[in-house]
Order: structure tokens, then sequence, then C-alpha cells
């Protein structure tokens, strides 16, 4: 790729000089991570660097910092409280603009108040927020007393919010009154009042006014947020914390029917986060940056909140859909607040390839100047169309590879650092401190060319504490694989030139639209549903979101197949996990492939959907379920195609 257009500090460099670079700092970790602590304002100084009683990493042990105090107490010392450090969006054309000196004053109401509320240190405090100023204020008012938040994506169904609340044990709520989304009111507050039904230990729900419209707020229990806040004058002095104290739980889908709790820490993620987004994005004092994941995934945790805060960058959040009032909403955004950092998903780049070029070309998009890409593989076609439409050929790509639980980004071309040669679809190397390899089922390096598992060698401070109560399962599900290496359940491939491609999840999860999604979790939701007996969950290739879901459902006695039945187990399917885990297709069969020992061989309705070969089907128990579940898949198609 010509490099002629690129901003000179963005110059590709050698691979040989990245290499160079990344083997010095893979080759000492623990000083090459020590060096990226002494970037962080800390209370008080680490006693060592590192203590790794594999699994389980303390980075740091008996340093004191705060998150709050890093990412808005410390710009105000400088010209920077006067800088912006969020400006934002609402669907309904509404906008705000925050300095970190505003910021400061916002995040001390909400601690005062939730002081008030008898929240301190060590508490769980659970969100379900819309895309609103208020859901990083809150974010960075636990963290000011050293409370643990959970913030629970606002897609997500009351059951499955509940389910968070009673595993965590938040004493709080925060939610709003609504939250915009193509020009209607999602209605937050009653999805917040069905769940706490049946959550003993939450004592108040805040409430944030963001619509306006009525709801019924619970005399004692529900209180506004405009209420609490509005008096409050004193400052909260944030609460020095040891390196390890958990600073978020996040709830992320796995191979069993229950989602895992991830336990970050702060001071080893938050040396993480901060060290990896300067490297990836090549934050300049001027920049404006805009991921425009939900905050209510780890995307946003580390890279819409802490690790630009902790930066002193400006940041823009929108509220609502990408493609409202007009399929150019983004592109008008970034023209409006000079964005130089744009960070997405390859879902959403899809959406808008589909949507065609004229929407984008309406508008100027030169301040753009690097783009960044997460959360699934990202096809050559669309890394083209990005890299050419979006970034006018002039901005390079960075394609992060990384996941909730390692807490930031692990694999990704460098800009801030040294620019390698890019190849779309290719996730680069590794960043510096990360120690990867490709494996086999053994756990032997493969060749090159050669698809494997990756793992990383070597503990890295971004990595999770721990699996919320269920450190035995967090050893199991990561760490035992593949002995003394993190298994991060996803294939990968090394070319011939060291160029790392990720591949999709080697496991029992879906990604759809970028959305982690377990097959037993949404198996178990549609089990929970009267008429089905038995389901299985498959993956089916999708043109814009990567993939869809697809049912294969056995009926109860008595039950008969319907389209009225199918629409009803969709709708089941949204009010149990969430609508982002609609089905798109539900498929009646009598009995599920399974193999001798009783496991729903997965892989071969995955590969009948895919019209792929079945492969290797030895071991299944009834032959004739897959020609059953292979007759409805076809009787499906013919009746579609009419
Ligand atoms: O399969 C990988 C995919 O997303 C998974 C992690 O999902 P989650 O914890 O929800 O975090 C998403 C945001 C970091 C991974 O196991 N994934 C993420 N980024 C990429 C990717 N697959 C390929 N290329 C990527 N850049």
């Amino acid at each position: 790729m010509s490099t002629d257009s690129l901003p000179v500090e963005l110059k590709y460099w050698p691979i040989k000089r990245y290499m160079d670079t990344y083997k010095k700092s893979v080759d000492n970790i623990e000083e090459f991570w020590e060096q990226e602590a002494r970037k962080l304002d800390w209370f008080s100084t680490w006693d060592r660097v590192l203590d790794w009683d594999i699994p389980f990493a303390k980075w740091f042990p008996g340093g004191m910092l705060n998150a709050s105090y890093l990412c808005v107490d410390k710009h105000l010392k400088n010209w920077r409280r006067n800088k912006v450090a969020i400006y934002w969006v609402g669907e309904d054309g509404e906008e705000k603009t925050l300095s970190y000196l505003q910021l400061h004053k916002e995040v001390n109401k909400l601690a005062a108040a939730l002081q008030e509320m008898g929240v301190k240190d060590g508490d769980r405090v659970a969100f379900y927020l819309p895309m609103i100023v208020e859901l990083p204020i809150a974010m960075l008012a636990c963290a000011r007393l050293g409370a643990i938040h959970t913030v629970v994506f606002s897609g997500f169904s009351s059951q499955a919010l509940a389910d968070r609340i009673n595993h965590t044990e938040a004493n709080v709520v925060i939610t709003a009154d609504g939250g915009f989304r193509r020009g209607k009111i999602i209605e937050l507050k009653s999805i917040v009042d069905d769940a706490v039904k049946d959550t003993p230990s939450v004592k108040k729900v805040l409430v944030v006014k963001r619509t306006g419209h009525d709801i019924e707020m619970q005399e004692g229990r529900d209180v506004w947020y405009h209420d609490v806040v509005r008096h409050q004058e004193k400052t909260v002095p944030p609460l020095p914390v040891e390196s390890t104290h958990p600073l978020f739980i996040l709830y992320t889908s796995g191979t069993t029917g229950k989602p895992k709790g991830i336990v970050h820490s702060t001071g080893g993620y938050l040396v993480y986060i901060n060290s990896v987004y300067r490297t990836v994005f090549n934050i300049q004092e001027d920049s404006v940056y805009w991921c425009n994941a939900d905050i209510g995934w780890v995307t946003g945790h580390s890279f819409i909140v802490y690790a630009p805060l902790l930066n002193g960058a400006s940041i823009v959040m929108y509220e609502g859909a990408p493609d409202y009032p007009t399929p150019d909403r983004w592109w008008q955004i970034i023209e409006d607040y000079k964005i130089t950092t744009l960070y997405t998903s390859p879902t959403a780049i899809r959406m808008f390839m589909a949507l065609g070029e004229k929407w984008v070309k309406k508008h100027d998009l030169s301040s753009l100047s690097i783009l960044g890409s997460v959360g699934e593989p990202i096809n050559p076609e669309a890394w083209m169309w990005y890299f050419k439409n979006i970034g006018g050929e002039r901005c390079p790509i960075v394609d992060t590879w990384w996941q909730t639980e390692t807490g930031g980004i692990m694999i990704s071309p460098a800009p801030g650092i040294g620019l390698v040669p890019l190849k779309p679809g290719s996730a680069t190397f590794p960043l510096p401190g990360i120690d990867v390899d490709v494996v086999d089922e053994n756990g032997k390096p493969v060749p090159d060319g050669v698809r494997g598992y990756i793992i990383i060698k070597k503990p890295w401070p971004g990595m999770a504490l721990t699996v919320y109560k269920d450190p035995a399962r967090f050893k199991e599900t990561y760490w035992t694989r593949f002995p003394g290496a993190y298994y991060a359940g996803d294939y990968c491939m090394r070319d011939d030139d060291g160029y790392l491609w990720l591949l999709g999840r080697a496991d029992e999860v879906l990604k759809v639209a970028g959305h982690r999604l377990g097959t037993v979790e949404l198996e178990s939701a549609m089990v929970s549903h009267p008429s089905v007996a038995e389901a299985a969950v498959a993956s089916k290739p999708h043109e814009i979101k990567g993939e869809s879901i697809v049912v294969f459902a056995v009926l109860k006695e008595g039950i008969s197949p319907s389209d009225e039945l199918a629409k009803e187990l969709r709708t089941h399917m949204r009010n149990t996990v969430g609508p982002f885990a609609t089905p798109e297709n539900i498929y009646f069969v009598t009995k599920l492939p399974k193999t001798r020992s009783g496991k729903i061989m997965r892989r071969v309705l995955k590969a009948l959907v895919a019209g792929q070969s079945i492969g290797d089907i030895s071991t299944l128990e009834d032959k004739a379920s897959v020609e059953e579940a292979k007759q409805a898949f076809e009787e499906f198609q013919r009746l579609t195609k009419k």
C-alpha cells in the first residue's frame, strides 16, 4: 500500500524494526510494564511489579491509585481543565459539551449523592443506562468511592438484568426514564421495575430524566438523579485503592448457560489500557476521538471511558441509531466535530457498505486520520471499503483483536510507536508486552499458514483478576487447556510474513453483529418456553452481521409446529435474552443430532445451514436426526424462496 499520502508520523516502519522493539518488551515483561506504570500518577508506588500465581496475577501490588482521580482530577492541574472531555450528541439532536472541569463537578456531585445513599468502598452498583453523559459520570463516581460498577447493556432483558444484579448483590441501580432509539422511546425504567421485583439486595433505584415522558416512581425506592445531585456542593476526595482493587465487573457469554462476571482490577487494568490506547490510536493533544460502541460492552468501558479520559482526550458520544434519521448520521457527526479517530465494528461498516457510498460522499471526512475496527473479524472487502470511502485512502486501519477478559487491545497495528505495512483482514502483530503463539490441540506451535489456537504465554496487566465468585471457572475456562498459557477460544493463522489472522471462535460462542452470545445460554432461553422440549442453536454466515442465529427446536408432545409458534419463539428469545439475540430462523425437528454421549453436535447444524460438507459424523448417535434437520432446513429454504 502506498504511504505517500500518510501523515509523516504515520509512515510505515519496516517489520524488523517493529519486531525488535516488540522483542525487547516481551523478553522482560516486568521491566516493560513497570515503565508503562510510571506513566500514571499513583498516590503511592507498588512494592513489586507482579505476583504471578498461575492463573491469578497481582500487578503492582501495594501501589495505591484511584481511577476517577486519574481520569478527571489530574487534568485540572493544567490547561486541560478547560479542554473538552465529552462532546455528547443525542439522537434527537440535543448536544452537550463537558470540559474536564465540568466533568469533575458532575462526578463529585454524584459521588456525594451515592455516599449519602450509603454506597461505599467495595459495594456493587448496577447500571442500566442509554448512551448519555450520566453513564461515564456514574462509572467515575463509583470509582471515586471505591465502589465496583457493573454496567448492563441496555439491550438486555429484565431477566438478564435481574440475574446480574442478584449475582453481584448490587444495592443501587442507576437507570433512566428511557432512551431514544430510531425516534422511539426505549422504556428502560419499566424493564428495571420488572427486574428489581426479584432482587432483594437493591435498596435504591436512581433515575436519570432523559426523555421526560411519564413513568412510575416507587415511593421510598426510586429517586430522581437530578433531585439527589442538585444540592451537592462538597467535593468527595478520591479514595486511594490498592492496585488489585476491582474496578468493575462485566458479564460476558461463554460456553455454558451462565454468563461469567469478568472482574477487572484498578492498577493493572488502567496501566494496560493507558499504554495500548496511545500505542494503537496515536492520540495527540488535538485528537477528537469517537468510539461508537455501547458502554455496556467492554469496548465502551476501556475505549470510550477509561483510556481516553486517562489520556485527557476529547471524546464524542452518540446516543442513538447509526442510520437515524438518515443513513448519513455518523458522517454528519464526523464532519460536525472534526473527528480525527474513529473506532467502530465490521458489522457497522458492512451495513454502510450496503447502503452505498452516496451517503458518505455528502460529507467532508478529511479530519479523520486513523480508523479502528473491533469485535469480529473484518473481511477484506469491508476493510477496503472502509479504507477507501471513509479514510479517503489516507488513514491506516487498526484492526484490533482483544476480548472482555483481556481488558484491552492485544493484537493490532500500532501507529503510536511504528506502523507496519497493513494487510486487509489481518490484525498484524501483537502489541509490546504481549507474548502470543498459535498452537495445535497439543499446545505445539503450528507451522505458518496452518490454522491453530491463539494463546498468550505470559501474563499482562490488563488480564482479568478472576471470574466473580468463581475462581475455579476462571482457571478451568482460560488456563487449563494449555497449561501455563491463556486460552482465548479463537482460531488464528500466522502467514509467511508473520502476520496474524484471527479467524473467529473455536468454541460454542457466537458473534452476532459483534455481540458475544453463548449457544448454551440461548438454548436454555429457548427451552424455557413451555412448548419447547429441546433446542440447538447454531450460527449461519450473515452478510452484514457476520453471523446470525438459527435454532433447531424439538417441540413437546402434542404441540404442532406453526408459523405463529415460530414467531412466538422469536419474541420469547427477545424477551428472555434481549433484542440482539433474535433468531434469524427457527426450524422444527423431532430429534437433534447428538453424539453417543448425548452432546448436541452443533457443528453439524452449522455446516448444514452454511451449505458446507458435514464432515465426520461417526460419533453420531442417530444419523436420521441429521437427515431430518437437513430436511427441515431445505423445506424452510423452499418455502422462503417462493
Ligand atoms: O472472537 C474474537 C472477537 O470477539 C471476541 C471477544 O468478544 P468480546 O469479549 O465481546 O469483546 C469484543 C470487543 C473486544 C474474540 O474472542 N474479536 C474481537 N476483535 C476481533 C475479533 N475477532 C477478529 N478480529 C478482531 N479484531
